[in-house]
């Protein structure tokens, strides 16, 4: 019987484009409602006693392919929110982080998301990292171009120790609304994660049913390569 510690989770927020659309609703209306979600998830993951990171994808590199209105939409959304949320960070005892390049975001933006990082800095509760601009090939090309270019041998661990992620290894991954792909989401973290798949679109998604999954990645048998 195992007993597996969660430390690291990572979710693919996928579906809140059909949700709204099942609904009759404009797709924005499912990223706003998506928004709703994550916080919920978030206090789930604070209270809960031993996840330490939740690492949520909320923008791709690709993401840019959408119509111009959803992209400028999901800016705006972001900024809005994180002002707004950062009432829920220090109730939560949550420290905000990004990954990705958010360089490629307004400077309004990114001042917004380095002062909301500043001021939950001291949290300790549960690390939230969204993936903003976030693309797994070029974190792993652009961390190997950083070692080579300061000359040191490109190693597993050398490699490992590079990728600008606050954690190590994801110990369980979930993605929402039954795509079954990872969508250029941390490949090198996921290398012997845990994954599961759930139908359920993400604006519908609850702290309940991620506390099931929970539950039974705690009694999956994760051998690591052994037996
Ligand atoms: C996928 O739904 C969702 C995303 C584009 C990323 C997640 C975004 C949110 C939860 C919105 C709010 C985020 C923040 C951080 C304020 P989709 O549009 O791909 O859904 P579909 O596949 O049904 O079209």
């Amino acid at each position: 019987m195992s007993n597996n510690i969660l430390k690291n989770l990572a979710i693919i927020m996928d579906g809140n484009g059909r949700w709204a659309k099942e609904r009759g609703l404009i797709r924005t209306k499912g990223h706003e409602k998506g928004a709703d979600t994550i916080r919920d998830i978030t206090e789930y993951c604070a209270e809960h006693e031993t996840i330490e990171t939740v690492t949520l994808y909320a923008f791709s590199t690709e993401n840019w392919k959408r119509p111009k209105y959803e992209v400028d939409f999901l800016m705006r959304l972001l900024d809005r929110w994180l002002k707004k949320e950062l009432e829920t960070y220090h109730r939560f005892g949550a420290r905000f982080e990004t990954v990705g390049d958010i360089e490629g975001f307004s400077p309004k933006l990114q001042k917004t998301i380095a002062s909301i990082k500043e001021q939950t800095a001291h949290h300790t509760n549960v690390t939230q990292i969204l993936a903003l601009n976030y693309g797994s090939r070029e974190e792993i090309a652009k961390a190997a171009t950083r070692l080579a270019s300061r000359g040191e041998e490109i190693t597993e661990n050398s490699l490992g120790d590079e990728l600008n992620t606050p954690y190590t290894d994801i110990d369980l991954m979930v993605r929402t609304s039954g795509e079954q792909r990872l969508s250029n989401f941390l490949l090198w973290q996921l290398s012997y994660s845990e994954f599961f798949f759930t139908p359920t679109l993400w604006p519908d998604f609850t702290p309940h049913e991620l506390d099931d999954i929970v539950d039974q990645y705690v009694n999956r048998n994760r051998r690591f390569g052994g037996l």
